[in-house]
């Protein structure tokens, strides 16, 4: 059944937990669809996992439209949400609503993902004015590492931890569906979750959020630059993959691969013909 918007209200009211995990190809998207879960993120950490590149602040609309068209052709019942790159909302809420739109229409998303709070409330309200549905993102937004100085835990003051609050408060109301709690302490994401009325989908942020999102290359031991402190390995597909690799090495030196049974045939009046 194609999860949506709704699907993600009515969870939040039968508490039951939901599922995200970024993707950012077909064939990870058709994977990741066909084991159930309920979203697909196509996040900015494409720029990380996929580009190389250090953060998630390069990422430009076409790369983002590039990957979320490729996400979409896969996913058949996941809702599929595009990260906003930076720059791509920050600058206005006119230029908000274009590229939420650009994601949509040309990246084929059913909903765009954005970072911030207060700072970004009127885009919020612009994009799902225009019938984009919106979902938040606040805690450590990696967009903004350079304010943070680097990619840190925040909340654990009161005063940091009353402003996650208010902020989460603040993009409810201004109409977000959802709203990512990231590297936020378990008893505050716990307690933000309570107080809204929109479900919290944690990354870092503890169990007691409505969902979890997980980078699926951390999930899945397939990124070994860093392993944040949150990121539960459920399989160890790095290894496989290397082991698969190492046995086609081996086979193609040996000339074990290819067997006969991978051979086109022919004729062999065909192969003496030609001179
Ligand atoms: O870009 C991303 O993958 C994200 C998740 C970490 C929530 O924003």
């Amino acid at each position: 059944m194609k999860n949506t918007v709704v699907t993600f209200r009515e969870a939040k009211k039968e508490n039951k937990k939901q599922t995200m995990i970024t993707a950012y190809d077909y064939s990870f998207a058709k994977l990741f669809d066909e084991a159930g879960v309920n979203s697909i993120l196509v996040g900015d950490s494409v720029g990380m996992v996929s580009l190389g590149y250090e953060d998630t602040l390069p990422v430009t609309m076409e790369d983002m439209i590039h990957h979320t068209a490729a996400v979409a052709r896969g996913a058949q019942n996941a809702l599929v949400i595009a990260d906003m790159p930076f720059m791509s909302y920050q600058t206005s809420v006119y230029d908000a609503v274009v590229n939420a739109g650009r994601l949509i229409k040309e990246g084929h998303a059913q909903a765009v993902k954005l970072e911030g709070g207060a700072a970004v409330a009127e885009q919020i309200r612009a994009i799902v004015a225009a019938s984009i549905p919106v979902c938040a993102h606040i805690g450590m937004t990696p967009q903004s590492k350079n304010i943070f100085g680097g990619f840190k835990v925040q909340g654990k003051q009161v005063e940091a931890a009353q402003r996650i609050m208010d902020e989460a408060r603040l993009v409810e109301e201004a109409g977000a569906f959802a709203v990512v709690l990231e590297c936020v302490p378990a008893k505050l994401a716990a307690k933000v979750s309570e107080n809204i009325s929109i479900p919290t989908i944690g990354i870092g942020a503890g169990n007691g959020c409505d969902g979890q999102v997980l980078v699926y290359q951390d999930m899945l031991g397939l990124f070994s630059d860093f392993t944040p402190k949150f990121a539960k390995k459920f399989a160890d597909c790095g290894k496989l993959v290397k082991e698969g690799v190492g046995e086609y090495i081996k086979e193609v030196e040996s000339g074990a691969f290819p067997a006969e049974e991978h051979h086109f045939k022919i004729d062999q009046q065909v192969v003496d013909a030609v001179k």
